[in-house]
C-alpha cells in the first residue's frame, strides 16, 4: 500500500471498528485475549546460543578446546553409571590451588548430585524412577535424607549458618544463594556481593533449552553456571580455585596451558543431554546435525512425517526442527476434549510468556545490557511471587566482619543489605532487601526488581513444588496464584490477564498433566 493517507484511514477504521467490537463485548479481557490470539505468532528461528553441543570442536592437532565428554561430566557431577547412586570419586573439588587467596581447598563432601538428585517418588508420593535432578518432593527433607548427608553437613557453605538456614532447607527445600558471591570484579563489601536469597534447586528438565540459567537468569549458560556452583556449594569461603577444575586430558597435557573449563564443560554436556525430556527435542540441540535433526520421512520410527511438513509448511519435505518450531504442540498429543480445550486455553492465557514451542519456557533474548556479549540473557518477568514471600523468609545476610568468611559464630551479624539500583532515567534508588529482588540482584537495574525466569513446563506435573521459592505445592495452587490479585496486580501479570472459570480450570489442569 503506497498511499500513506489511505493507509492511515484504513488503520483508523480498523481501530474504530475494534473499539465498537470492544464496547459490545461483555468481557473486556476476553476481547483483549481474542486480539492477542489473532496476533499470536512464533519466531521462525529458535536458537539457544549457549549449547555445549553446538560448540565448535572440529580440532586440528593443536585444538585448544577438547570436545566435551558427557560421560566424564556425569562422574564430575557425582553420579555412578546408573545415574541413581551418588558416586563422588571424581566429583569432589579439593587440593592445592594456586589461585589468589586459595592455597588449599578442603572439600565438604558435596557434589552436584547432593542437591540435584533423581526422583524416586512423585509429587503425590507414588514410586517413580526419574532423572529430574532436584531435591526430593517429600518435606521435611530429613524424612528422606539423613542429617549426616553432605546436603546438611555442608550447609554452612551456602548460608554461613544463617539462623533460618536449617529450617528453610529442611522444611522448604530452599538453599541460601549469594548471586554476586564469586564476582571478583566487585569488592567484598559491595551490597551486590553480600546479597543473599533463598532459592529452590532447579530440576534439570530441558535445561539446555532455556535462555539463561538460574531463577533470576544471571547465569548465561550451563558451563558458566556449573563453574559458579563448584565454587559456592563446596567450601565456606569466598575464594575461587579455577586451577582445580582441570583434569588430565590426553589432548591437554598437565604440562601445557591449563584448561580451567574442562570439568565445567564436561558437566554442562552431561546436564544438557540428560535433561532432554522428549527424544524429538534433541533437534533443538544442534539443528545442523542430521543425526539430531533428521528429515521427516515415512520410514518406521521416523520422528516426523512428510504429512507433518505439509501441514506446517505447505511442502512435504522439511526437517524435524522446522516441525517443532512451526507446531508448538507437536510433541504434546491431546487425546480428550478436555485436553484440547486446555491446550487452547494455554495458548490464549499462558503463551504470552511460556512461548518456546514444545518446551514452554520463554524464547526471547534480551539484546544489549546488562550482558551485551553472547550468549545473551533471556526475558524475566515480575509476576509477584517474590513480594508475596509466602513463607516469610528472612532476607538478611548472616555475615562476618569485613565479609571475610569463615569467622567465629560470635562475630557474625544479620545485615539488611541495601541495593543501590540504577533506574532507566539515570537516577539511583536505594532498595532495602526485604524480599527476593530477582534479576535486579544481578543486573543492578531497578526495572529488573522481582523478575524471574519463565521456567519450562514439560513433565510439570512431576516437578513440584513450584516457583523459585517452592511456594506453590501443587499445580492447583499454581492456578490459584495465577488467578489471584497478587498476580493480576504485579508488573507483568497485569499485562497478561488470566481468568478461568471452574470448567476452564479443570481443562487447563488436564492439559498441564500431559505436558
Ligand atoms: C547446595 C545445593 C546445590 C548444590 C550442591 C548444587 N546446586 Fe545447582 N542449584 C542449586 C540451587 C539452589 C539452584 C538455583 C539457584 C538460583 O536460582 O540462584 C541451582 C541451580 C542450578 C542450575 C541452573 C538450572 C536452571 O534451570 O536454570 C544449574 C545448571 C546447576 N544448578 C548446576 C549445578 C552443578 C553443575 C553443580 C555441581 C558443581 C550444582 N549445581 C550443585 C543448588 C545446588
Ligand atoms: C506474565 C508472564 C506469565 C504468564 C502469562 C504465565 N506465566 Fe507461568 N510463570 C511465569 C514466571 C516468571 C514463572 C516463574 C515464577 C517464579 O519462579 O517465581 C512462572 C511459573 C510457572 C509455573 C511453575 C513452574 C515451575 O517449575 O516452578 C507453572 C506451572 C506455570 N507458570 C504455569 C502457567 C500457566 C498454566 C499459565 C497460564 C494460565 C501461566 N503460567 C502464565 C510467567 C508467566
Amino acid at each position: 500500500m503506497k498511499n500513506p493517507k489511505l493507509r492511515t484511514t484504513l488503520a483508523l477504521t480498523i481501530l474504530a471498528l475494534a473499539f465498537v467490537i470492544h464496547a459490545l463485548a461483555d468481557d473486556r479481557d476476553s476481547f483483549l485475549r481474542d486480539v492477542f490470539e489473532r496476533g499470536f505468532r512464533f519466531s521462525s528461528t529458535v536458537e539457544f546460543p549457549g549449547l555445549v553441543s553446538q560448540q565448535h570442536n572440529a580440532c586440528d592437532p593443536n585444538c585448544p578446546i577438547p570436545a566435551p565428554d558427557a560421560t566424564l561430566g556425569r562422574r564430575n557431577f557425582g553420579f555412578s553409571a546408573d545415574q541413581k547412586t551418588i558416586e563422588n570419586s571424581l566429583g569432589l573439588f579439593q587440593g592445592q590451588s594456586h589461585s589468589v587467596g586459595a592455597p588449599t581447598i578442603v572439600s565438604n563432601g558435596r557434589t552436584c548430585a547432593t542437591c540435584h538428585r533423581p526422583d524416586s517418588v512423585d509429587t503425590k508420593g507414588n514410586v517413580i524412577d526419574e532423572i529430574n535432578l532436584g531435591l526430593p518432593h517429600t518435606l521435611p527433607l530429613s524424612n528422606v535424607i539423613s542429617l549426616s548427608d553432605p546436603l546438611f553437613t555442608g550447609r554452612v557453605a551456602d548460608d554461613n549458618d544463617h539462623p533460618q538456614g536449617f529450617s528453610n532447607l529442611n522444611e522448604h527445600a530452599l538453599v541460601a544463594i549469594r548471586p554476586g558471591r564469586m564476582d571478583s570484579l566487585i569488592p567484598l563489601d559491595s551490597p551486590f556481593r553480600q546479597l543473599q536469597v533463598w532459592r529452590r534447586s532447579n530440576r534439570f528438565v530441558n535445561t539446555g533449552l532455556a535462555i539463561g540459567m538460574l531463577h533470576d537468569n544471571r547465569g548465561r549458560d550451563i558451563q558458566e553456571t556449573a563453574r559458579g556452583a563448584i565454587f559456592t556449594h563446596t567450601q565456606n569461603a569466598d575464594v575461587r580455585f579455577d586451577d582445580l577444575l582441570r583434569s588430565p586430558n590426553p589432548k591437554f597435557p598437565m604440562s601445557g596451558p591449563p584448561d580451567f573449563e574442562e570439568r565445567p564443560r564436561n558437566i554442562a554436556a552431561f546436564i544438557e543431554t540428560v535433561s532432554i525430556s522428549h527424544p524429538q527435542l534433541k533437534a533443538f540441540l544442534n539443528p545442523s546435525d542430521p543425526a539430531m535433526n533428521p528429515m521427516c520421512s515415512n520410514a518406521a520410527g521416523a520422528m516426523c512425517k512428510p504429512a507433518d511438513c505439509l501441514r506446517v509448511t505447505g511442502s512435504a519435505s522439511c526437517d524435524l526442527y522446522t516441525v517443532l518450531v512451526k507446531d508448538p504442540f507437536f510433541t504434546v498429543p491431546v487425546r480428550t476434549e478436555a485436553q484440547t480445550r486446555g491446550r487452547d486455553l494455554f495458548k490464549q492465557q499462558c503463551m504470552g510468556c511460556h512461548n518456546t514451542p514444545n518446551v514452554f519456557s520463554n524464547i526471547e533474548h534480551v539484546p544489549g545490557n546488562p550482558l551485551s556479549f553472547a550468549p545473551r540473557p533471556g526475558h524475566t518477568f515480575d509476576i509477584g511471587v517474590a513480594q508475596r514471600n509466602r513463607f516469610n523468609l528472612d532476607f538478611r545476610t548472616y555475615i562476618c566482619p569485613n565479609s571475610v568468611n569463615p569467622c567465629a559464630e560470635s562475630q557474625k551479624t544479620l545485615v539488611r543489605v541495601v541495593l543501590p539500583l540504577a533506574k532507566e532515567d539515570g537516577t539511583l534508588v536505594n532498595v532495602p532487601v526485604m524480599v527476593d529482588p530477582g534479576s535486579a540482584g544481578g543486573t543492578g537495574r531497578y526495572e529488573d526488581l522481582y523478575r524471574f525466569k519463565v521456567p519450562q513446563l514439560r513433565r510439570v506435573a512431576r516437578t513440584g513444588p513450584y516457583f523459585h521459592d517452592n511456594s506453590a505445592d501443587t499445580l492447583e495452587q499454581v492456578l490459584d496464584y495465577l488467578t489471584s490479585d497478587a498476580f493480576s496486580n504485579s508488573a507483568d501479570g497485569r499485562k497478561f490477564p488470566i481468568k478461568l472459570n471452574d470448567q476452564q480450570r479443570k481443562d487447563l489442569l488436564e492439559f498441564l498433566r500431559i505436558l
